[in-house]
């Protein structure tokens, strides 16, 4: 019998994470956060100073990085064995990542560890592909929104939590900007799938969104 599969797509802001984090804990599922993997590729490329328009440079260093995500509480992330986790959430690879993210030999290789995350049991993944292509045959599918202002609203706030003083307009700014070269890239854009649940959660509570996605999963199975 395979391993339950829930994919949760959308933009930045939209509440994936947090959302996927509490229903993998309810279900006892891995939560695997790809974003993440981008990320660190990103933060990588930034610390050795390789210019980010430098596709072919970053899908060779791409393929010879290694990528851990702690499945435990604390979620660390690690890359090549070093701590990654607070330096990946940056303004800096914020606004790089998304250049990274288009570049096609960088997707195969980190869409290969996520198949491989898949395979070690029942998971909840996040990102923008995971319901178009990295889950195809994911059980449940996903697409959460919520108004950019809302998004823009959210992200300020865990930036500031984490002592990280930018102004809204700024973060809102930035954020247009990573969604926008999401959604515009050729390669494995920001859609949902044809066969996703489209959830805004602009007004919602998260219990409730949680709630909702959970008794989708209950009705699926
Ligand atoms: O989820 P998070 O906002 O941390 O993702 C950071 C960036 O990584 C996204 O803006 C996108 O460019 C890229 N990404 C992607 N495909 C995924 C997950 C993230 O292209 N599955």
């Amino acid at each position: 019998k395979k391993n339950l599969q829930i994919a949760i797509d959308g933009p930045a802001g939209a509440g994936k994470s947090t959302i996927a984090k509490a229903i993998a804990r309810q279900l006892g599922f891995f939560y695997v956060d790809t974003g993440a993997m981008y990320r660190a590729i990103a933060y990588k490329a930034l610390r050795l100073n390789i210019p980010l328009e430098q596709e072919e440079e970053i899908a060779v260093m791409a393929r010879q990085t290694e990528i851990a995500l702690e499945h435990s509480a604390a979620r660390r992330v690690f890359c090549d064995g070093l701590d990654v986790t607070e330096a990946i959430r940056s303004p800096e690879v914020s606004r790089s990542v998304s250049i990274i993210a288009a570049y096609p030999e960088v997707r195969e290789r980190l869409v290969e560890l996520q198949r491989q995350e898949a395979g070690q049991g029942g998971v909840v993944m996040d990102g923008r592909d995971i319901g178009t292509y990295v889950l195809p045959d994911a059980d449940l599918k996903v697409f959460l929104t919520a108004s950019s202002e809302e998004r823009a609203r959210r992200r300020w706030l865990e930036l500031q939590q984490a002592g990280k003083e930018l102004s809204l307009a700024e973060v809102h700014r930035d954020m247009d900007a990573r969604d926008h070269h999401d959604q515009q890239r050729a390669v494995f854009p920001l859609v949902p799938a044809s066969d996703a649940i489209l959830l805004d959660t602009t007004s919602l509570r998260i219990e409730e969104i949680v709630d909702r996605i959970l008794s989708l999963f209950n009705n699926k199975l």
